[in-house]
């Protein structure tokens, strides 16, 4: 079965703060999206990465692709993303060859996730699961409030979900690719990932464990967190 990986990197990085669109920040003087890439391409089971870009950025994204050296068994495309994560991973599946039968999504905004975890998401597709999701335990309890009309209001607790049966997910999320575009076919509203797609198709997705590292880089904390990864991972 051949695997290609689809990173959406189409997002403005809002919650990051004013400047270049998220996934073309810099990080270790490289940007998001490249250390995405290699963590796609790094997996000997990848052989085609399509980049969803920024929507005018597509033209940068591909000079990005030329400048930095990446796995030459790799194939490339980029293609112009959508207004939402959703829009913009549809744009990458319908650039899929036909030759592709296991597809992975990943965020760009998880540049550092271990190729172990690329790997163990594949094998467990190849193994038979339709949807596959890394996940971590959580460390904080969760609440489930009656959202406040302004932000910073003080919000009603409703329950509390018992912790230990909850997962925080990460990406690559892996799918059998049939089963991830008819999700995408037929799955309306705005889903946050993709599994949650195929979880409304009544199908059974499942998680194989994430690692701390694959972490999303959302806010400015975020970014110093990632530095210093980095910068531990070049000692
Ligand atoms: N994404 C995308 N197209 C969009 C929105 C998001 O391809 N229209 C991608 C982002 O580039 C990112 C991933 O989806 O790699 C996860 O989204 P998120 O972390 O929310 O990134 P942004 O939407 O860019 O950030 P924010 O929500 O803070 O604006
Ligand atoms: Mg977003």
């Amino acid at each position: 079965p051949r695997t290609a990986a689809v990173i959406p990197a189409a997002g403005r990085g809002v919650r990051l703060g004013p400047g270049a669109p998220k996934a073309l920040r810099a990080l270790g003087g490289t940007p998001m999206l490249v250390h995405a890439i290699r963590a796609m391409a790094d997996s000997r089971a990848v052989s085609l990465v399509v980049v969803v870009a920024p929507p005018d950025g597509a033209a940068e994204v591909k000079t990005l692709l030329d400048a930095h050296a990446l796995p030459e068994r790799t194939d490339f495309l980029v293609v112009p993303g959508g207004d939402t994560r959703q829009e913009s991973v549809r744009a990458g599946l319908e650039a899929l060859p036909e030759d592709y039968d296991i597809v992975l999504v990943h965020d760009a905004a998880r540049p550092l996730v271990p190729v172990d975890t690329v790997d163990a998401v594949i094998e467990a597709v190849r193994d038979g699961a339709v949807a596959v999701v890394p996940a971590l335990p959580l460390a904080d309890t969760v609440k489930e409030v009656e959202p406040a009309a302004e932000p910073g209001a003080p919000e009603p607790v409703l329950a509390t979900p018992d912790r230990s049966r909850l997962r925080a997910v990460q990406t690559p999320q892996g799918f059998d690719r049939a089963t991830l575009v008819r999700a995408h076919e037929t799955v309306t509203g705005n889903a946050t990932d993709d599994a949650s797609m195929v979880e409304q198709l009544g199908l059974t997705v499942v998680t194989v464990p994430g690692h701390e590292e694959a972490f999303k880089v959302t806010r400015p904390l975020d970014m110093v967190l990632a530095e210093a990864v980095l910068a531990r991972r070049r000692l």
